[in-house]
């Protein structure tokens, strides 16, 4: 009898499982995908690690969890900027000085304001992500850097956005191309499998098993349940379905040293399909006489596609809030990971909620 089944060896689960082996617990981690690793598993293609589920940068400002993460697999020094192309000509991302410089010819910060403020359509309480962009960016922005990209992203019009989806990207009048704000920034020299690989070192791992497809027999091999899959799933959508956004991606290794010269390119126009170019030897710097590259195109989540993100919309929230009235009178089984509890966490927050659940289980027994 192991203490815990953990349903899924991404990075929560990993995680968790580290924290219960290291405190003498056995676990069962079953995966059903042929691999560990979740979203964050690269395979490495001829000396490049690829990130297979899209990019990848850990940043954090949690010392913490920085520590913890460095203390398995030597990170890299990584410092993420992103260009956007839309017809071809090149941005630069987060917003900053040198993207209005590029869109308005402004050298100072007072003249990127001015710009700004000549295209700002003023809306004191806007409803969408439209207005909001609108109101804060101006049209021109909006038009070259927002709208195409991020309603190829959703699926929808930004007119029928929440606005709070634009608040992830600063908006600086330095020049500054760091897309991230954080004390911490790097990627695994080896990718993420070894860090993954890592945390379950002690655990037994069994892949290509879908919990939910034999579900009595493997909770029958344990005390309690750690669940990272969609919550929906795992009471049978008795509620009804929650929605996803999901993505495919084209991956392509090419004969030539390189492709764009950058680990991430934005496709900002409605002309391409896609949003997204990497280049993965950018990720880690791999010298190496070829390159791969992945398109990233974002589609909508059915049955048998992967969920990626959760849609934060009134439907969902108030849908999942019932599902997890559900998960709380579970006997036995407790839900985590991004999938676990619906919601978007980044890797930092991933590894702080999985050492959290397991100090509170800890301190429980
Ligand atoms: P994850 O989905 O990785 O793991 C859950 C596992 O459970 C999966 O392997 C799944 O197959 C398995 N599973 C599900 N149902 C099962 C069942 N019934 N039986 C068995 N197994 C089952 N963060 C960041 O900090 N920096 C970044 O740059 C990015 N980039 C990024 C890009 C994209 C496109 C996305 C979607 C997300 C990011 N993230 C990110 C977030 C990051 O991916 C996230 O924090 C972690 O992958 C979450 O790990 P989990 O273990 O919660 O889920």
């Amino acid at each position: 009898m192991f203490d815990y089944l953990i349903v899924g060896a991404g990075l929560f689960g990993a995680v968790f499982a580290r924290e219960m082996t290291d405190r003498g617990r056995t676990c069962l981690v079953v995966e059903k995908r042929g691999h560990v690793g979740g979203n964050v598993y690269t395979e490495t293609v001829g000396g490049i690690p690829v990130h297979r589920y899209g990019a990848h940068i850990f940043h954090t400002s949690d010392e913490t969890v920085w520590r913890y993460v460095n203390r398995f697999v030597p990170f890299a020094p990584y410092r993420h900027t992103v260009k956007a192309n839309n017809n071809g000509k090149l941005y630069s991302l987060p917003f900053n000085l040198n993207t209005f410089d590029e869109i308005f010819g402004a050298r100072t910060p007072d003249e990127a304001r001015a710009a700004i403020e000549r295209t700002r359509v003023p809306c004191d309480a806007p409803r969408n992500l439209e207005e909001t962009a609108l109101a804060t960016l101006g049209s021109e922005v909006y038009r070259l850097l927002v709208k195409s990209y991020t309603e190829k992203q959703w699926g929808r019009p930004c007119t029928e956005l929440p606005p709070f989806l634009l608040g992830r990207l600063p908006v600086r009048f330095t020049r500054d191309n760091n897309y991230f704000n954080d004390t911490f920034q790097g990627i695994p020299r080896e990718g993420y499998t070894p860090l993954i690989e890592a945390l379950l070192k002690g655990s037994e791992v069994r892949l290509g098993v879908d919990y939910l497809a034999h579900r009595a027999e493997l909770n029958a091999l344990a005390r309690k349940v750690l669940y990272t899959g969609p919550v929906d799933a795992f009471f049978d959508c008795r509620l009804g379905r929650l929605d996803y956004r999901s993505l495919r991606f084209e991956t392509e290794d090419l004969p030539q040293p390189d492709y764009q010269g950058y680990a991430v390119v934005n496709y900002t126009g409605a002309e391409v399909p896609f949003t997204r170019i990497l280049e993965h030897k950018y990720f880690c710097g791999a010298d190496v006489p070829h390159t791969v590259i992945t398109r990233e195109y974002p589609q909508a989540y059915a049955p048998g596609r992967e969920p990626y993100y959760p849609v934060n919309d009134e439907r969902n929230t108030a849908l999942y809030a019932r599902y997890r009235a559900l998960a709380e009178a579970e006997p036995n089984v407790l839900f985590g990971g991004r999938l676990g509890t619906y919601t978007y966490a980044d890797m930092d927050d991933t590894v702080a909620a999985a050492l959290a659940l397991a100090a509170r289980e800890f301190a429980k027994e």
